[in-house]
């Protein structure tokens, strides 16, 4: 084998805690940073680092864990149980009773540390194998250490074991290098010292860490250097908050770097799994959640909040714009101020304009609603121009029902559309009309009562009102 042909390898990731720090009743592993629950960052990380397998130990919140792992990742993780939680040591014992042949190297993770680089994981299994190391580990060095496993170190320098914060003695408590919960360890080493462990300490838990001090005395222990902001565990909610930071932060460099325009590398927020095209640009105070797409040429002004929202190429999304699971067409343009909801489809070149609403909607090229209006369960051709103020009345209280107007249809301001009602091509709607039939082909339909005008009625009004007015 040739010195640097990567070696083959699993991934252990444990998932099972409760989470009681996060005074939360989801499990700690199922928070999100940036659209992604925090056990689903690291099993992404362990698979495109190349782990040939992927175990998962769940347990508290077990059925919501799985759920997550199983839609996101399929077949690609294997669910382990620990029926209870006596430590992590305990739950690492788990995953090697149920995984069967485990064999080569184990890289165990922890579920809560959510941005751990990839090549961090391939560099600590290809160096702890050309090294022959039963164990290798990562270390980082804290000014504030408070709360993590401390790595304690023999004279020559080589680490010798971890102790729990818990733990410590005064003179422990003050080492600054801690555990950030990484270890590339040979498998049948890993069988043999799980074996060992006791629950003597402070929590009466079995420790993983406690292998790291097995595995010193037979030889020594591979240490990595890492830097601490890719390894902070999630434990309260003062960390997941520092996590998502870190990551907002990453992800909108990424996107500036990539060649999208970026107006504030401060305050744009785009989740995991939203594709930008090189050519977009974001403004300040964008969120991009869920799964957006956003094409090139595309432009998303200040402050706008998209929710899996397909932005086709050259289009303009106007500031504070509110969209969730809809499409805005080539060249189309939306806002200021408006609110789409799910299933609209905007065609190309079509405008949906100041505070206006659609829900269910598909609107054809070209066609325009730009002021005050709620268009809900339409199905709107091309070249139709909706007037400000129309409303489509969708619901009667009990069921929803359906609007159509076809190619070139001109609504004038203030209609109500009644559903179901179709209007024909090229037909026309008078202003402030209560549309309750359908309109043929070419049609005008009006409805309003005649308007009167009586001279000089509003003058002589006036001077009876003052009349009244005086003591
Ligand atoms: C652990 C390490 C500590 C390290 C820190 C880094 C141990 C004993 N301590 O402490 O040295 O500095 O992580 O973040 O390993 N879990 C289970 N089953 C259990 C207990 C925990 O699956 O019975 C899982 C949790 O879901 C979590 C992970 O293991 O994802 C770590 O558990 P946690 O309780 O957060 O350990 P720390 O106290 O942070
Ligand atoms: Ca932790």
């Amino acid at each position: 084998m040739p010195p640097h042909s990567p070696a083959t390898w699993s991934a252990i990731i444990l998932a099972a805690g409760e989470g009681t720090r996060m005074k939360s009743s989801r499990p700690k592993v199922l928070h999100e940073i940036a659209g992604r629950a925090l056990v689903s960052w690291v099993v992404q990380t362990a698979l495109d680092a190349g782990a040939a397998r992927c175990l998962v130990v769940v347990g508290h919140g077990r059925d919501d864990v799985e759920r997550e792992l199983v839609s996101r990742f399929g077949e690609r993780v294997e669910l382990v149980l620990q029926p209870e939680r006596r430590g992590t040591g305990d739950a690492v014992r788990c995953a090697i009773e149920a995984g069967g042949s485990l064999e080569g190297r184990l890289l165990v993770l922890y579920g809560d540390c959510p941005l751990i680089p990839r090549q961090l994981l391939r560099d600590l299994v290809d160096r702890s194998e050309q090294a022959g190391a039963d164990l290798g580990l990562v270390t980082a060095t804290l000014t504030e250490p408070s709360g993590y496993g401390r790595m304690v170190r023999n004279g020559e320098g080589h680490v010798q074991r971890i102790v729990e914060h818990r733990d410590c003695s005064a003179d422990e408590r003050a080492i600054l290098e801690v555990n950030p919960g990484l270890y590339a360890v040979r498998a049948d080493f890993l069988r043999a010292a799980i074996a060992q462990l006791t629950p003597v300490n402070a929590q009466g838990q079995l420790y993983l860490t406690d292998i790291v001090e097995l595995a010193a005395k037979r030889g020594e222990v591979l240490d990595l250097e890492g830097d601490m902001a890719d390894l902070t565990g999630v434990n309260d909610q003062r960390d997941l908050a520092v996590a998502a930071s870190t990551r907002r932060r990453r992800m909108a460099e990424e996107l500036a770097r990539s060649g999208v325009g970026v107006a504030d590398l401060a305050t744009l927020y785009v989740d995991a799994d939203c594709k930008v095209e090189p050519g977009a640009m974001l403004g300040a105070n964008v969120h991009l959640r869920g799964q957006c797409v956003v094409r090139a040429g595309a432009h998303i002004d200040v402050g706008c909040v998209l929710t899996n929202v397909v932005v086709e190429k050259d289009a303009m999304v106007l500031p504070y714009t509110v969209a969730a699971d809809s499409t805005i067409g080539e060249g189309a343009q939306v806002g200021p101020f408006s609110h789409l909801r799910p299933q609209t489809e905007l065609g190309p070149r079509s405008k949906v304009g100041n505070f206006s609403e659609t829900k269910k909607t598909t609107l054809g090229a070209g066609s325009k609603v730009n002021h005050l209006s709620y268009v809900g369960d339409g199905i709107i051709g091309e070249g139709v121009n909706i007037g400000a103020g129309t409303i489509f009345c969708n619901y009667d209280g009990e069921q929803k029902h359906r609007t159509v107007l076809e190619d070139g249809v001109f609504i004038g301001s203030n209609t109500q559309l009644i559903a179901p009602v179709t209007i024909k091509k090229g037909a026309y709607v008078a202003s402030g009309t209560t549309v309750t039939r359908d309109v043929p082909e070419d049609a005008l339909a009006i409805s309003r009562s005649k308007q009167e005008n009586k001279d000089g009625y509003a003058a002589r009004l006036r001077a009876r009102l003052r009349r009244k007015k005086k003591p």
